[in-house]
């Protein structure tokens, strides 16, 4: 890239040439949030992906989220940053073995969180987010038997939630999985007044402690209307930028992770670059694109998903 351009003033400009829109998940650094036309969590961007009108939908996310919206949407072009931006939860359910899985239930609906290849989607009776997964599960009539996956952690929530017996598959996020519950414990002690908040992809022993559980844009929203001044956050890093924007004069906290190499940041998620975005809308690829018949397949869970959560 010319160092000389504004990047971000190209991108404005590419961005109404091409009539394209850029859908940005939670976590992605602040630079691309602040260039988005939308940020969300899962359910929300597949909702704008569902009824946007732009000729080409830049999605600032990772890999699954961009097919999500190629299934929405299969006449538009969606462009993916970084193609390379996987999901540690969707690679941990690969499409044949859960083919397998899937047969040894056979009365059993399928309901898959997002986070997955569009294969598996194609799989699926009905798709969940993190927002939506216990008013999908409660859809059903409650003798309905039930396979959960991928994520054993927000399967194991919703069985609490609900009370329902459901057949989880053994996924999980790696950011998600690094907390350390000691840490959490001392940081709340040296931080009495701080409310901890949690996504239902952590572990069962962290969830136990929090006072609020949701998605990234639930744990917004609480931190919005909440009337506590600290908040230690458990997911990935990138939700920060946004809690602080919406209340400038609370103190956020990363909860801290077990090992101290590691950090609350997706090294998936945070691929994607705000020069990878100029580069993926001024030559229009990577392109993200699936067969027809998956789309196809795949469209219809995700529609089902989309009509229970209006
Ligand atoms: P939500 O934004 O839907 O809560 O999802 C979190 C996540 O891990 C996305 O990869
Ligand atoms: Fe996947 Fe976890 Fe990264 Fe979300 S945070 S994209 S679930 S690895």
């Amino acid at each position: 890239i010319d160092p000389t351009i504004d990047i971000v003033a190209e991108i404005q400009r590419l961005k109404k040439e091409k009539n394209a829109v850029i859908l940005a998940h939670y976590y992605q650094e602040a630079e691309i949030q602040d260039i988005a036309d939308y940020i969300g969590d899962s359910l929300g961007l597949s909702q704008q992906a569902a009824k946007t009108d732009a000729d080409v939908i830049v999605f600032a996310g990772v890999h699954f989220m961009a097919e999500t919206a190629k299934i929405l949407s299969p006449s538009k072009k969606v462009l993916l940053p970084d193609l390379k931006a996987g999901c540690s939860l969707s690679d941990s359910c690969p499409p044949h073995l859960f083919a397998k899985f899937k047969e040894q239930y056979p009365d059993h609906v399928v309901i898959t969180y997002v986070n997955c290849t569009a294969e598996l989607k194609a799989l699926s009776d009905i798709v969940c987010t993190s927002s939506n997964a216990v008013q999908i599960v409660e859809s059903l009539p409650e003798n309905q038997k039930i396979i959960f996956g991928p994520d054993r952690n927000l399967g194991e929530y919703v069985k609490k939630k609900t009370g329902r017996d459901l057949v989880l598959w053994n996924g999980a996020c790696m950011v998600h999985e690094i907390f350390s519950q000691d840490k959490i414990v001392d940081l709340r002690e040296q931080f009495p007044e701080a409310k901890f908040i949690a996504h239902p992809e952590c572990e069962d022993h962290i969830l136990a402690q929090a006072d609020y559980i949701g998605s990234t844009s639930g744990m917004l929203k609480f931190t919005i209307e909440d009337s506590a001044k600290q908040y230690i956050v458990a997911t990935e890093s990138g939700i920060l930028h946004q809690m602080q924007k919406a209340s400038p004069t609370k103190i956020f906290i990363p909860a801290p992770p077990n090992n101290v190499c590691a950090c609350n940041d997706c090294p998936h998620m945070k691929l994607n670059t705000l020069e990878k975005l100029y580069n993926c809308l001024y030559y229009e690829r990577p392109e993200v694109d699936l067969p027809m018949d998956v789309v196809e397949r795949a469209r219809k869970p995700i529609e089902r998903m989309l009509e229970i959560s209006e």
